[in-house]
């Protein structure tokens, strides 16, 4: 294959695609205790026609949501994506971030994780009604996972990326814990070493790092994220060196 150009969203997302499908099968997930938890169940074979005879429909029914949904909410579109994310470094892409924590369970579910709290809750608002309108023509059949992979395709399709076929035949994970989800997500303050740690044990390269942080081409993110690299680097009531001095001077807007 020749080297990638990394010109345009529409190559970014199709990067983005082409990891996050094959990402459940990464030797580094299935290393995992709790991913083996999950795969004690009949391993299943994605395939772009696995709900052919089963819920032929399914692309047509969750499209007819995400549709919808980017026209009254444009913002589910980004959240959707790093839900999709935030769901696959986190043992797999499972579904297990759809998950609500157990009234009066001791451990809250990934969904209640610091890290997840930000997600516009409008991302999950469309899974569940995608969802629902699944189960009301082909009951008990499509996955959230699955239902989760497809929405994504859709947001990156109507954000402006390429359309790709999603594989699909996931199994929903039935284990979801808050305690799992922060380190294995990287943190705004990650340093690129840290990064690179963090992206290798899931199986990815560097250039995957590079494309697939192509994502926040798209989204926004909370002042809190990054308002100390402005005003107080480290203490010192200054910017942060390192940021483009056109970000961090302010009397330039
Ligand atoms: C490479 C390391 C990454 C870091 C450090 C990182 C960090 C962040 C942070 C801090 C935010 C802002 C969250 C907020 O304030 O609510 C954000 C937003 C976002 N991230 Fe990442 N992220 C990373 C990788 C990714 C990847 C791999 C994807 C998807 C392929 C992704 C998709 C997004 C999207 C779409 C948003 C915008 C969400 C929205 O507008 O609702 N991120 N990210």
């Amino acid at each position: 294959m020749s080297s990638p150009t990394f010109s345009s969203p529409a190559t970014i997302f199709m990067f983005f695609c082409f990891f996050f499908i094959n990402l459940p099968f990464s030797n580094s997930l299935l290393k995992s205790p709790l991913i083996n938890a999950t795969a004690r169940r009949a391993p299943r074979q994605l395939s772009v026609n696995y709900y052919a005879k089963s819920c032929p429909q399914v692309e047509s029914l969750v499209g007819s949501v995400t549709s919808n949904m980017f026209k009254e909410a444009p913002a589910s579109g980004p959240a959707t994506i790093r839900l999709f994310f935030h769901d696959c470094f986190v043992e797999g892409c499972d579904g297990s971030i759809l998950i609500s924590s157990k009234a009066g369970s001791k451990e809250l579910a990934e969904k209640d994780a610091e890290d997840n709290k930000d997600i516009a809750k409008e991302a999950f608002e469309g899974i569940n009604k995608a969802k629902a309108i699944v189960e009301s023509k082909c009951p008990g059949v499509v996955s959230c996972a699955d239902i989760l992979a497809i929405a994504t395709r859709n947001f990156v399709h109507l954000v402006g990326g390429p359309y790709y076929e999603v594989k699909k035949g996931r199994w929903d994970g039935k284990l979801s814990k808050a305690s799992r989800v922060h380190q294995n997500l990287p943190q705004s303050n990650s340093t690129v070493d840290q990064l690179l740690k963090l992206f290798s044990s899931k199986g990815l390269t560097s250039e995957d790092l590079v494309v697939l942080s192509g994502a926040h081409t798209i989204g926004f993110a909370h002042c809190k994220q990054f308002v100390n690299r402005i005003y107080n680097y480290k203490g010192t009531k200054k910017p942060d060196p390192y940021m483009d001095p056109s970000v961090t001077d302010l009397e330039s807007y």
